[in-house]
């Protein structure tokens, strides 16, 4: 399986090794992460993404600060600013800020960075094939059905977390139980997730599947072509409303019309139950080249804005299940969905 983020210790030192999700999958390579001003460059261009993986990057981030600096003789005040830009370097997904802040309070206390970062990625390997065995049930279960047709957005996958995946774990989950038949995949543009990453995943995995365009998404649902939606999750409020990539709320829409199951699979670390609901989430903006250019060729005429919102809240009550390690919550039936930690 693929580590899309590890702790290494070599003759430069130590750093945060990641593979560079930007060049996938035409080049797999490998970028040794040793400064907080490369690793906070990495996250912001995506290189390493999705929100556990950002979980994972956000605690090694700590360990890594207080390596860099011991060695450039940082003040506290130093450390503390390094430590801050690692855990805000992207917005929306809770985790990055979450591995941050946890790793932060061991390291405050005296305790062992490194080891606390080590159990937070352990923890969300363990996490997410749990949360897979449950959601794999409970799909099965809520269709009747023993094959399953699937789509899914973004990525999700080995590459999006620590291993295994989350809504990725789901559909990987049921591959193996032999209730997979087909997933479609959305593009996710305008980086691309699902063409260049998923896609990848799921070839490695043997797991059938086609790329379709996003705007493809509800036509694929009310044509009654899947059984069921899944996709992971950035942040998830206490109400269960909860943001994913752009995109994924067309598909919660029309899996309600057409009254398929909508699946959101996520750990308890993407549930942030200081917000109620999802209107308090902030939404990142990335730049508008993305949108209108592609490849870096621009398709638009000079001077056309873009618009480039990466996330969307998906409300809960178009949500049928939200699947956790602790199980399935039902947020049209349960209010709230998460009252505590
Ligand atoms: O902008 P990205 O690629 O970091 O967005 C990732 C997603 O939206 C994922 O679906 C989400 O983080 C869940 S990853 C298991």
């Amino acid at each position: 399986m693929v580590h899309a983020i590890d702790w290494i210790e070599d003759d430069g030192g130590a750093a945060v090794r990641i593979i560079d999700q930007t060049v996938l999958p035409q080049e797999e390579v490998h970028l040794d992460l040793r400064t907080v001003d490369a690793l906070v460059d990495a996250i912001q261009r995506l290189a390493v993404r999705g929100a556990p993986a950002l979980g994972a990057a956000g605690g090694f981030g700590v360990a890594l600060a207080e390596r860099q600096g011991a060695r450039e003789d940082w003040s506290p005040a130093e450390l503390d600013a390094a430590i801050e830009r690692v855990a805000l370097a992207r917005p929306t997904a809770v985790n990055l800020e979450w591995g941050a802040r946890r790793v932060d309070a061991v390291r405050r206390a005296g305790g062992d960075a490194l080891a606390e970062a080590r159990t937070i990625a352990a923890e969300d390997e363990a996490a997410n094939r749990e949360l897979s065995r449950h959601g794999a049930d409970w799909l099965l279960a809520r269709t009747g059905k023993s094959t399953l047709r699937a789509i899914t957005h973004c990525n999700t996958g080995a590459l999006a977390t620590t291993a295994w995946g989350t809504a990725y774990g789901v559909l990987k989950e049921l591959h193996q139980r032999g209730a997979l038949e087909l997933v479609y995949v959305d593009e996710t543009r305008p980086l691309l997730q699902g063409t260049r990453l998923t896609s990848w995943e799921l070839a490695q995995d043997g797991i059938p599947h086609v790329v379709q365009v996003d705007g493809a998404a509800s036509s694929t649902i009310l044509r009654g072509l899947v059984d069921f939606a899944v996709i992971g999750a950035d942040r998830i409020a206490a109400n269960g409303d909860s943001a994913n990539k752009i995109g994924s709320v067309a598909l919660a829409l029309a899996a309600q019309r057409a009254g398929i199951p909508f699946l959101v699979a996520a750990p308890m670390s993407t549930v942030d139950v200081t917000l109620a609901s999802g209107d308090l989430i902030e939404i990142e903006e990335r730049d508008e080249s993305e949108v209108l250019a592609v490849g870096g060729t621009a398709m638009s005429a000079p001077g056309v804005r873009g618009f480039n919102p990466a996330f969307d809240v998906t409300p809960h009550d178009l949500i049928g299940g939200i699947v956790t390690e602790r199980g399935v919550v039902e947020p049209t039936r349960t209010q709230p969905a998460f009252p505590s930690h």
